[in-house]
């Protein structure tokens, strides 16, 4: 949430690793680091939508309390920890798990160097992913003439369905079940995405942060090396706003 301070007189004060940062009233945590050009990892949060707090890699130590950056609220005199050995470490356990409990084959996926996962485990380090891949049996649903899903590289933070709830106000999307059976659902009689009308203009049809929601007849049209986290390193676009 980006905070118009031209009015603002306040000068409430917070540090990220030893960083003094200026914040309002009402912004979190990460809303204090980004407009301080301060990256905190993250996955599930978008500035255009209300936190969700479900992937947890934006987890940060909050006088020597662990939270998600996303939705804590900064207060004064906050003494907080991101940039450790410990909290990059635990990050990069997180997406490991990811990156196993889903199919992710970042050479062959169309999304690759425009990947919010893919693009994260880069800035954290992560080598390899460390845990055995489950290889779970999902779906591909092409049943949509212009969109398709890619179940296998589905994250689940939800980006789509609040988009399609909050912004096209179509509710096409929602999540089911927990755990390793958490599934993207399709809230259709079919369950299929050609049984909706979902659009290729909807919000929620270009906000997917992995390769889970996709437009047909376009992949690849951009050469790998020359998409947007190739050239403009993610950290610089989270803080100059431009990627999420
Ligand atoms: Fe904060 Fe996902 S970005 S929990």
């Amino acid at each position: 949430m980006k905070i118009d301070r031209s009015n603002d007189n306040s000068s409430n004060t917070l540090t990220i690793d030893g960083k003094s940062v200026a914040f309002i009233k009402g912004q979190t945590i990460l809303d204090a680091a980004l407009e301080a050009e301060v990256y905190i990892p993250h996955l599930c949060f978008n500035p255009k939508f209300e936190p969700h707090g479900s992937c947890r890699v934006c987890m940060v130590e909050v006088n020597g309390h662990t939270h998600c950056a996303c939705t804590t609220p900064a207060s004064q005199n906050d003494v907080i920890k991101s940039d450790t050995r410990e909290i990059n470490h635990d990050r990069r356990v997180l997406l490991q798990m990811l990156f196993t409990e889903g199919n992710h084959f970042c050479p062959s996926c169309e999304k690759s160097g425009n990947c919010l996962l893919q693009s994260t485990a880069y800035e954290l380090g992560m080598v390899s992913p460390h845990f055995s891949p489950n290889f779970p049996i999902r779906t591909v649903d092409a049943s949509h003439p212009d969109m398709l899903i890619d179940h296998n590289r589905c994250i689940f933070c939800s980006l789509c369905v609040r988009a399609s709830r909050e912004i096209d106000c179509k509710n096409i999307f929602g999540i089911s079940k927990r755990g390793s059976q958490t599934t993207l659902t399709v809230n259709s009689s079919s369950g299929r995405l050609g049984d909706t009308d979902f659009s290729s203009n909807d919000f929620a049809a270009n906000i997917c942060p992995v390769g889970a929601i996709l437009h047909k007849g376009v992949g690849f049209a951009k050469p790998i090396g020359n998409r947007s986290n190739d050239i403009t390193p993610l950290k610089t676009q989270a803080i100059s706003g431009e990627g999420a």
